[in-house]
């Protein structure tokens, strides 16, 4: 006959059996989900965690560089030999993307140009000036309509003098003198663009800009 009573009743309580304690097997674990289960669970988490971090790993490594090089390739584009000049939007009674025809100036006027489907670079903005009468190109002149100064866009039309002028701090420009400083703080004149025209009367890019565009 034992003296030792080893009943679990009496044990650490580590050893206690679920029938002792009141409970089902089955409610040994947090939620009732039995220990395995609950390994299997959290293991899931773990991998759609991983799951998500490969997407964003994805993103950073594959989708962020096409979109860079997809912007790169839609950078605006500069002027080049041969485009034709259309009307600039902002101005009032011109035809908007119309072509410019060397017949449509009247001398002592002005009009504001993009080569044609170059529109989304400001620097393309040109301001085209009949500064006398003439055939095809002559009388005809070109320059950037981004002043020299802090690159505001002149103004379309002539001032009174009939100089091309600054609306932001009063720079003036002499179109019949290659576009030189006559007023205002711009450190240079507004450089030229040498244009020609075409058989059919349109007007067109025919080399570079004379200078770099703006304050530069
Ligand atoms: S930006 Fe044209 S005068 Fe200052």
């Amino acid at each position: 006959m034992s003296t030792r009573h080893e009943s679990p009743r009496h044990g650490t309580g580590f050893g206690a059996d679920n029938k002792d304690l009141g409970l089902a097997n089955d409610e040994t674990t947090m939620g009732g989900v039995p220990p395995a289960d609950a390994g299997r669970f959290s293991r899931r988490q773990v991998l759609k965690w991983v799951i998500r971090l490969g997407y964003g790993a994805f993103a950073v490594a594959f989708v962020l560089p096409a979109l860079a090089i997809r912007s790169l390739t839609q950078a605006p584009k500069d002027v080049a030999v041969g485009d034709e000049l259309v009307y600039a939007p902002g101005a009032v009674d011109v035809p908007v993307g119309e072509p410019l025809r060397a017949t449509d100036l009247q001398e002592g006027t002005a009009v504001q140009v993009f080569p044609r489907d170059k529109a989304d670079n400001q620097n393309n903005l040109i301001e085209v000036v009949r500064i006398g009468a003439g055939e095809g190109a002559e009388g005809l002149v070109a320059y950037s309509a981004i002043c020299t100064h802090l690159g505001c866009a002149v103004y379309a039309r002539l001032n009174e003098d009939g100089n091309i002028a600054c609306p932001c701090h009063a720079s003036q420009f002499d179109p019949g003198e290659n576009a030189k400083v006559v007023g205002g703080p711009a450190p240079r004149p507004l450089p030229s663009l040498p244009i020609q025209v075409n058989p059919d009367g349109v007007v067109v890019v025919n080399g570079a800009f004379s200078d770099r565009i703006g304050p530069q």
